[in-house]
């Protein structure tokens, strides 16, 4: 897909919800997040024609993406959530992620897909992605909101991908800053 930039004047005036904090513009509207987000259910669908699928949400930013994504993928499937915590310095390649919250479901013998709000650095993904291997599932993939296309050494490809993301700070639709703006049916990039 192709970077859907459009110039829109500050929206700050406008939308009580962005606390009059000026936006630079909407990187992708309601609309189009809600046809794009009905193509990855399609996708979706016909990738896994067999077997159980467990679509795991990496909180907090894919709450509301997998929230609306789970809704337009037609088989049967489980829901379960993931809270992952760096410790050390996150900054540090060498640091790790440790899981704060563990899925109580069985992962082993299961289609795994992991959902993510955005692929930056890609380090998140590639500590959890080793994580979750361990533990034998029948296949294991990422489908991510956003991808800012910015990560030389991605170990792991991002099997469904919303939108290509403008390597700009991104908020709404489950993006925070400083866990602010999550709530914005929109997705824009900040001032
Ligand atoms: P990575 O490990 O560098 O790929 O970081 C991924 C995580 O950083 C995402 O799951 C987000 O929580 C956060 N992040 C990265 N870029 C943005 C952004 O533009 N806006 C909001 N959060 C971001
Ligand atoms: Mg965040």
């Amino acid at each position: 897909m192709p970077v859907n930039v459009s110039a829109v004047k500050p929206r700050s005036l406008e939308d009580p919800r962005l606390e009059g904090r000026a936006v630079k513009r909407i990187a992708f509207d309601a609309q189009t997040i809600s046809s794009r987000v009905r193509e990855l259910g399609d996708a979706i669908t016909e990738a896994y024609p067999d077997g159980d699928l467990l679509v795991l949400g990496l909180l907090k930013g894919s709450f509301i993406f997998l929230s609306d994504l789970v809704r337009q993928i037609h088989r049967p499937l489980q829901v379960d959530f993931l809270v992952a915590s760096s410790y050390g310095d996150a900054m540090v390649s060498s640091g790790s992620v440790r899981l704060v919250y563990d899925p109580e479901t069985t992962l082993e013998g299961k289609h795994i897909l992991l959902v993510e709000d955005i692929v930056d650095s890609g380090r998140t993904l590639s500590r959890l992605m080793d994580l979750l291997s361990e533990r034998s599932p029948r296949s294991l993939e990422v489908c991510a909101l956003l991808h800012k296309h910015v990560a030389e050494h991605l170990r792991y490809p991002t099997k469904f991908v919303g939108f290509d993301a403008p390597n700009e700070f991104l908020v709404g639709y489950g993006l925070d800053h400083a866990e602010n703006f999550r709530h914005l049916p929109y997705i824009a990039s900040l001032q």
